[in-house]
């Protein structure tokens, strides 16, 4: 936008939402990975306003909070105890620089589904009609809730009833208030101090300004939005689902654009802040969420659960719940492996069946197959972990490490003891306990040699079926010793 005709936004945020029945504040409930007013930030900074507010007050240091990561250049604006989105709107114009003489946007922090296109338009239908005052609207099947939009005899836009205040006739009205508008905002200043909380919640509405800037003889328009549920608002919790699941759709069909098979739509969930590339394929039940990146050929799922991983090209990730972990290129995870956090699996490694890693690093082309636990470890390159290993990392004071090699080899359900060190090439055997570092190449034996009681069972459990099939067995034996020798 021109800086001749600079745009302010002003973002409502101060509402306890209590149709929520929440702790947390409405507009801090997430859909696709990010708070409800975060969706609604990321469009507002995409419009190149001059000023960007943020009006809290319910919750305000735990808003203020999740705002300021990522939103470091919005100005807080403080409402004070005179309810209602009347009030924000003067508090925030207030905020304003006093010279500012721009268009001031409007936006609901509980409105997330908006997008800058459908905003863009409206500002530039607002300036083109000359208007003091554009609000967005949309016809919805079902308006119950929202605040209605009246129109006159011409058409034109006479004011806003909202559902508590409207008669039969208004409500059966199917054109909605979607809560953003664009105002010039010397009219705006003009006409905010005029609210009064003369209506059915006591509130000071913002909707009012419509009706007041009419009767100021002031041009005011509706632009409808394109798209209807943009102006999707969220009050309740099925609200919430509903607004989650039109998200999820966005970007699942962004995705299949850019070239990812997403075979189950309906079970497939991405959140808005991950990054997938073409070729990747994603098979039903999964989950993609926050800063989760996947390389291009990868394939993802059925029933696996990646939150803040990195996952390289042509791995195989099936049915895994993986958190902050990197799989390399051309790496199989799964199926049922539970990757924790610090899980560095190196390009072509595995991690197989009933695995849990934590803080592990393991190098390229290493393999932890099958039932294991692998903490607090460094493996080297090509390593072969037998099953069922168990690094015990914990001595129920700290953590410590083990540290495995490059091309060792570990025999079955071995356990590390850590802190231990296994040299390069090493190998150990079946069942092994490892107290004490193994050397390179050694071979670590650690269970006693195998003692066999020949007989036990025919002498200690006569007559029992075990001890008739070593009978049986011995005798087989034995004709057999005897035809062997008849052969020579
Ligand atoms: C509001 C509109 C309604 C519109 C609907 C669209 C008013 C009076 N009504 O109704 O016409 O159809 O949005 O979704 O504006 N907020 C504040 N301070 C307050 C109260 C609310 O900042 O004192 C914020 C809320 O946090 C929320 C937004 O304003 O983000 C809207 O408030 P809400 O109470 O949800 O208004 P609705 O009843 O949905
Ligand atoms: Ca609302």
């Amino acid at each position: 936008m021109t800086d001749n005709n600079p745009l302010a936004i002003i973002v409502l945020a101060a509402g306890q939402g209590t149709r929520m029945k929440s702790r947390l504040p409405k507009v801090l409930h997430p859909i696709g990975g990010r708070p409800l007013v975060g969706h609604v930030l990321a469009t507002a900074r995409r419009l190149g306003a001059a000023h960007i507010e943020v009006v809290v007050r319910h919750e305000r240091d735990r808003v203020v909070a999740a705002l300021q990561e990522e939103y470091p250049d919005a100005i807080i604006v403080d409402q004070d105890e005179v309810p209602g989105t009347g009030r924000a709107v003067q508090l925030a114009v207030d905020a304003l620089p006093a010279d500012f003489s721009g268009d001031v946007l409007i936006l609901s922090g509980d409105v997330p589904l908006l997008d800058a296109e459908t905003l863009q338009a409206l500002v530039e239908g607002h300036r083109a009609a000359s208007a003091a005052a554009t609000v967005l609207s949309a016809r919805l099947d079902d308006p119950t809730g929202y605040g209605r939009v009246i129109r006159d005899g011409e058409g034109a836009v006479e004011r806003i009833v909202e559902q508590k205040d409207a008669s039969d006739a208004e409500a059966a009205v199917s054109e909605i208030n979607a809560g953003v508008y664009v105002f010039r905002a010397t009219s705006l200043r003009a006409v905010v101090p005029q609210l009064t909380q003369d209506n059915a919640q006591g509130e000071l509405y913002l909707t009012d300004v419509i009706g007041l800037l009419r009767r100021a003889q002031e041009r005011v328009a509706a632009e409808l939005a394109p798209d209807p549920a943009a102006a999707f608002g969220v009050n309740d919790r099925v609200q919430l689902a509903e607004a989650g699941r039109v998200l999820n759709d966005r970007i699942v069909r962004r995705w299949q654009r850019e070239g990812v098979t997403i075979v189950d739509p309906a079970t497939t969930w991405i959140d808005d802040t991950a990054t997938l590339s073409p070729d990747v394929t994603i098979l039903p039940n999964t989950h993609i969420l926050r800063a989760t990146t996947v390389a291009a050929g990868a394939t993802i799922g059925p029933d696996t659960s990646l939150v803040d991983c990195e996952v390289g090209e042509d791995a195989v990730v099936r049915r895994t719940d993986a958190t902050l972990a990197v799989i390399g290129a051309r790496a199989t995870v799964g199926p049922f492996a539970y990757l924790r956090a610090g899980t560095v699996l190196a390009d072509d490694g595995k991690i197989g069946t009933y695995v849990e890693t934590k803080n592990a690093q393991i190098g390229a082309g290493s393999k932890v197959p099958h039932l294991s636990y692998i903490g607090d470890t460094t493996i080297g390159e090509r390593v072969n972990i037998g099953a069922g290993a168990i690094t015990a990392n914990y001595d129920d004071l700290a953590k410590h490490r083990t540290e495995i090699g490059d091309e060792v080899h570990t025999g079955s359900h071995n356990v590390f003891v850590a802190p231990v060190r296994i040299g390069d090439g090493a190998k150990t055997g079946a069942g092994a306990v490892v107290r004490k570092d193994v050397p390179a190449g050694a071979l670590a034996l650690t269970v006693a040699p195998q003692r066999n009681v020949e007989g036990w069972v025919e002498n200690n459990r006569a007559g029992t079926g075990a001890a008739e099939a070593a009978a049986r067995a011995r005798a087989a034996e034995k004709a057999d010793d005897g035809s062997q020798e008849e052969d020579r």
